[in-house]
């Protein structure tokens, strides 16, 4: 297959782009560069010892993107592309509805209009909203509390109405949990500009002893420890189920979700000792308050996943630790 991978110079494109490569698949990368930067080209052309096919462009731009699909003769997307920040899409939801929903309805008319009719989409686990029950299967009820997963949820309904407006579609939204770690090259990972909002980038740079201590949002949560408990899932592991889902679109018809999570749930301070034990020194924390809009707790049923994909997670947290201070020891932030 021919995949295009909008967003494909991000944090999970980058990584899904090594793993389609490597079961054989053609990839374009197709990038604003909004988020990520042309350098991850080049660490991905190491990777892979070979040459990445890359276009630069919105998604929003119809004859652009219509152009490159065309060109390379695409048979599926990946559809990674958008802005991803909760707090942000608060202060700026216009923006987020441009780039998130605007932009997915774009690609869609361009897909479309040339009958291209394959789509795995980037969803999130936020469309959940707070936890009626754990784990959370692909049946517990959707709602959202900010704009940034309004708009992953409206995606998801524009889509279901897709297929059912035309079953030629075939459409796999992957609701993803917490993704974490980097290639076990080092070479490319998870390096946001800024102060980073997610806790994992935010203890690889204590860590690396660009900032003083990891701030833990509560330690008063109904939790074994106190903290809050995820389902951290490697990012190598979560790039291999999109392979999983682009081959699943081949030769399945219709909408589903399907979601991408270990099924075991961690929390602050355990994430911060695995760290430790991978960087082999002390990463210093404070427990402050609570961080408003979080939950107690959320981690997946995976099940589905392996029903349908044949996909299950395979690196522990540990590895995941590991990958991510090997990152962050070889990519030193500015
Ligand atoms: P990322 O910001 O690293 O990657 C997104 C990429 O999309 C960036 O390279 C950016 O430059 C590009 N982009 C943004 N707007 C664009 C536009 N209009 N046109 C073309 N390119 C554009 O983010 P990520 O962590 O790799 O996330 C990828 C997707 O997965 C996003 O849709 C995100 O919402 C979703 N997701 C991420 C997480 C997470 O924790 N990282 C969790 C759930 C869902
Ligand atoms: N946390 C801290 N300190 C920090 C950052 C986070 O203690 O500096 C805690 C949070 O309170 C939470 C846990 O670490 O208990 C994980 O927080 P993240 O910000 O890393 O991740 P979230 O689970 O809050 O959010 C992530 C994505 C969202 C997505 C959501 C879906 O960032 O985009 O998962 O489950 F919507």
């Amino acid at each position: 297959m021919r995949i295009l991978l909008t967003g494909g110079a991000g944090f999970i494109g980058s990584h899904t782009a090594v793993e389609i490569v490597q079961s054989g698949h053609d990839v374009v990368i197709f990038d604003n560069f909004s988020n990520s930067d042309a350098s991850v080209l080049e660490r991905l052309e190491r990777i892979l010892g070979r040459p990445v096919t890359f276009e630069e462009g919105d998604i929003r731009d119809y004859s652009r993107m219509r152009e490159v699909l065309q060109k390379h003769n695409i048979d599926a997307v990946v559809h990674f592309a958008g802005l991803k920040a909760v707090g942000e899409s608060v202060e700026k939801p216009l923006e987020y509805y441009d780039n998130n929903i605007t932009g997915t309805l774009t690609l869609l008319r361009a897909m479309r209009d040339l009958g291209i009719k394959r789509l795995i989409f980037s969803s999130s686990a936020t469309v959940y909203g707070t936890p009626q029950y754990l784990p959370l299967d692909e049946n517990h009820p959707l709602s959202v509390t900010n704009p940034y997963g309004r708009t992953k949820l409206q995606v998801e309904e524009i889509l279901s109405d897709l297929c059912v407006s035309d079953p030629e579609w075939s459409v796999v939204c992957l609701r993803y949990f917490n993704p974490i770690g980097a290639h076990e090259s080092g070479l490319i990972g998870e390096n946001p500009r800024g102060i980073p909002n997610n806790l994992l980038p935010y203890v690889a740079r204590v860590a690396a002893g660009i900032l003083p201590a990891v701030q833990v949002f509560g330690n008063d949560y109904d939790t074994p420890d106190g903290t809050g408990v995820r389902d951290y899932i490697h990012v190598v592991d979560l790039a291999k189920g999109h392979v999983n889902a682009a081959e699943y679109c081949s030769c399945h018809k219709g909408w589903i979700a399907i979601n991408l999570g270990t099924g075991v749930g961690y929390s602050v301070l355990d994430i911060i000792h695995a760290y430790e034990k991978a960087c082999g020194k002390p990463v210093p924390y404070k427990i402050v308050a609570r961080r408003p809009g979080d939950v107690a707790s959320n981690w997946a049923n995976p099940q589905r996943a392996l029903e349908l994909l044949g996909w299950k997670a395979q690196y522990n947290l540990q590895d995941m630790c590991e990958h991510s201070w090997n990152f962050q020891k070889n990519c030193p932030v500015e």
